[in-house]
């Protein structure tokens, strides 16, 4: 896989993306080209969910976030929803081993309290037993809605202006980023949406402010370890300008 100091599969390990955002669509289209049930396609989904943390974490990316279901995703038929609990409960039996070998830690973005209990449970047990890992942080983006974790980050800042703790002109861009679930955490650097549509669907909508975005019209379950190479050696082409004039990569996020 190596080939010349400082390459990996062709690309600048110097300049990979740090943070790496993946809204993760088409399973259901994928499994209706086949005539098969939706559940067919997360199946499916589910294994390239596999491949894509293997190749972040070959590759060195420290960041991986997937968008595995949205606070609009609730309204989905019953029997499709607690199909996805079901294999996410699996996902994160099965994946724990490979965790706790390569270093990989497990955190939930969202309202992990809306999740049903036993997967409430179990991504608590996965993420305290991975939270010692260092070589990775995975965040699994469930019962997910951007609005709602700024809203969210609004009440906590607002109860502390309420007790005196803050005063509100004290508020800044970095403070606001601080409250969301993704504190502590560099912004993605690439977002990634599978199936061709071109929206965020309130995805990071704060974080993503200035990451460079792919859309691909390949359904999930059929995106590869090949295709994200790809994008992440397009990616390295791209100029990212952040508001300046001149070409400008800083490795560590915006410039202040
Ligand atoms: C993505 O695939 C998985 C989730 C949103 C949970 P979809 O289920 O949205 O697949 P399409 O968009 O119907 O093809
Ligand atoms: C976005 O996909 C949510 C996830 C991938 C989990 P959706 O399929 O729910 O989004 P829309 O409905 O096409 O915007
Ligand atoms: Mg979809």
């Amino acid at each position: 896989m190596k080939s010349e100091e400082g390459q990996v599969h062709g690309l600048d390990s110097a300049r990979l993306p740090k943070h790496v955002a993946v809204i993760m669509d088409g399973n259901g289209r994928w499994a209706k080209k086949r005539w098969l049930n939706r559940v067919k396609g997360h199946e499916k989904g589910s294994q390239t969910v596999r491949t894509i943390v293997q190749s972040c974490r070959k590759l060195q990316i420290p960041f991986l976030t997937l968008y595995a279901f949205s606070t609009e995703n609730w309204a989905r038929p019953r029997s499709e929803v607690s199909t996805l609990m079901h294999l996410l409960k699996q996902f994160l039996v099965s994946e724990r081993k490979e965790m706790m070998e390569k270093g990989i830690c497990l955190n939930v973005l969202g309202q992990l309290e809306k999740l049903p209990e036993d997967v409430q449970a179990k991504a608590r047990e996965t993420m305290a037993d991975t939270c010692n890992n260092t070589q990775m942080t995975l965040n699994l983006a469930l019962s997910y809605g951007s609005r709602q974790e700024i809203t969210d980050a609004v009440h906590a800042l607002a109860k502390k202006v309420a007790t005196g703790e803050l005063a509100p002109q004290d508020i800044n861009e970095q403070m606001i980023s601080n409250h969301l679930y993704t504190a502590g955490m560099p912004d993605p650097d690439l977002v990634i949406r599978t199936s061709g549509e071109f929206r965020l669907s309130n995805f990071l909508l704060w974080q993503s402010a200035y990451a460079e975005i792919f859309i691909t019209p390949t359904l999930w379950p059929d995106f590869t370890q090949a295709e994200f190479i790809d994008i992440l050696t397009h990616y390295q082409k791209r100029d990212r300008r952040f508001g300046n004039v001149e070409c400008n990569m800083p490795s560590d996020g915006l410039p202040h």
